[in-house]
């Protein structure tokens, strides 16, 4: 028998072939199959094959078999401890065992069965940090004879490729499900609920705009979702891949609202001991969400509009100008359009960001929301706490129902929030939330108002409560009241109730 020596140099030209496989082919069954492939090639063996280890049932399965049995072979499991390759698994030290009939750790069992003759094996373990993570082996040479210690360095390096493979793989696999994970806690954490006419058309409105790069101004009184709305623009629009920065300009005093927007160089004041970059950059590509921008003085807002008209802005202490291509979102909570008619905010930087307009409407303009942002807030606070049975009482709802939430839509939760903490385990009942009454809406109850007009305010109010508690249906709701149905229905008409 003549011994066929390795040719160093052709290995080592393999290794480097095989390395740029490692990061180039992303299908990782064929990049284990390409390795074993070219491993049995270059060692002229007979039948190769990688076996991976499943963990939990502590048993080797075949991953990649080469040889004429290669189909038969791959339906075998082998337990660890079991064999040779099992014996490996378990030891994590490579084996070489050129007579196998000699061997008591010998498994002849798979090779009996599906008929293919063994003499020698080399098996050595593929590690992932230090842990072993499955085995390769090869049988015998082609030219029958066996395998020797060369062949099994040859191997090992393999292995090891492999091993690298396998563990970048699983690497990637982890970070992919943690990414997707976090994707799914933050689309239910920025949901935007609710069913409202006036709602939905200003998501609809969103949408609409999301796919330009027009500014946009979003209005609405504090805690209605302005914040929300903007992120939804963000991420339905072309750059969702690119970042969203958000800043409040109400939360910092003017020099350090520049330093944040625009970022300094290095000795531009003292204490700016390097370089910053500011929002507008870290935006670039993105959006930037400008909360609160009403707040903004005077200088800064000239400095903002300096940046949208020109596109470029210096950081505090540069001279270069740094061209940037953000979209601009703002919102306020203030009358804008009164600060600029009494010019307490800059006419032309206001006709800058509202090229877009959105109202957020209050949420007591959308009671219909209210059971549907309830039960929202109130299915993340029980997921949260592990109560699986809390629901909200009639009467707890009705409350709701029936006040005004000055606070709107953060209100509404910090109150679910307290309730559930507050309350029993299994329902929550009025005298869990807020004391509502503190604040007292008793319509009709206005001086200047006749009689008369007072308890048609108070009538108005009283039906459109009951016709929410019976979700619209007159018939219950009449029946509620102990009047007529069509006596309710004349009063509807009257009274112009929702
Ligand atoms: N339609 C909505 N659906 C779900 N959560 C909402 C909705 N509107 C507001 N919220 C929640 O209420 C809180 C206040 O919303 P935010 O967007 O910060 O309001 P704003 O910016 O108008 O003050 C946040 O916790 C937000 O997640
Ligand atoms: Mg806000």
């Amino acid at each position: 028998m003549t011994k066929k020596k390795i040719n160093p140099e052709i290995s080592i030209e393999r290794l480097k072939e095989i390395s740029t496989w490692v990061s180039s082919v992303h299908d990782l069954d064929r990049l284990l199959e390409l390795i074993i492939e070219t491993a049995t090639r270059m060692m002229d063996a007979k039948a190769s094959s990688l076996l991976l280890l499943d963990k939990k049932r502590k048993k080797l399965y075949f991953k990649v078999a080469t040889g004429e049995k290669k189909i038969d072979v791959k339906k075998f499991e082998i337990d660890i401890g079991q064999g040779i390759a099992g014996y490996v698994a378990e030891k994590g030290e490579p084996l070489l065992i050129p007579d196998v009939t000699s061997d008591h750790r010998w498994y002849k069992e798979i090779s009996e069965s599906i008929g293919f003759q063994t003499q020698s094996i080399a098996c050595v373990p593929m590690k992932v940090n230090g842990e072993t993570i499955g085995v390769v082996e090869i049988i015998d040479k082609t030219n029958g004879a066996p395998i020797e210690g060369d062949d099994l360095q040859v191997l090992s390096a393999y292995a090891e490729l492999a091993a690298l493979a396998i563990g970048n793989a699983r690497k990637i696999e982890r970070n992919r499900k943690k990414i997707k994970d976090l994707t799914r806690e933050l689309d239910v954490k920025y949901e935007i609920i609710g069913e409202s006419d006036s709602l939905k058309k200003v998501i609809f409105d969103a949408i609409k705009v999301a796919n330009s790069k027009a500014s946009t101004l979003i209005l609405g009184e504090s805690g209605t979702g302005k914040e929300l709305l903007a992120r939804l623009i963000h991420r339905t629009g072309s750059r969702k891949e690119k970042p969203m920065i958000i800043l409040n300009c109400a939360a910092l005093p003017e020099t350090l609202l520049e330093d944040e927007l625009f970022g300094h160089e290095k000795g531009a004041y003292t204490g700016a001991a390097g370089r910053k970059i500011g929002k507008f950059e870290l935006a670039d590509e993105g959006t930037i969400f400008l909360d609160e921008i009403g707040e903004m003085s005077p200088r800064m807002q000239a400095k903002l509009l300096r940046i949208l008209q020109e596109g470029v802005f210096y950081r505090v202490g540069g001279n270069t100008s740094i061209p940037v291509d953000v979209r601009v979102i703002s919102a306020t909570n203030r009358n804008i359009t009164e600060d600029v008619a009494e010019g307490r905010f800059r006419e032309d930087l206001y006709y800058r960001l509202n090229v877009i307009e959105i109202h957020m409407p209050p949420l007591r303009n959308r009671i219909t929301d209210i059971p549907l942002l309830a039960q929202h807030f109130l299915d993340i606070a029980k997921k949260e706490r592990g109560l699986s049975k809390l629901s909200i009482s009639k009467a707890a709802l009705d409350e709701m129902l029936t006040y005004d939430w000055p606070g709107n839509v953060r209100e509404l939760k910090n109150a679910l929030e307290r309730a559930v903490v507050m309350g029993n385990t299994h329902e929550i009942l009025p005298q869990d939330l807020p004391n509502f009454s503190a604040n007292p809406k008793y319509p009709g109850m206005e001086i200047g108002l006749t009689l008369k007009e007072a308890i048609d305010c108070f009538k108005k109010e009283f039906i459109g409560l009951n016709l929410r508690h019976t979700g619209g249906n007159r018939s219950k709701a009449a029946i509620n009241m102990q009047i007529q149905r069509t006596y309710l229905s004349r009063l509807i008409s009257k009274y112009n109730v929702r």
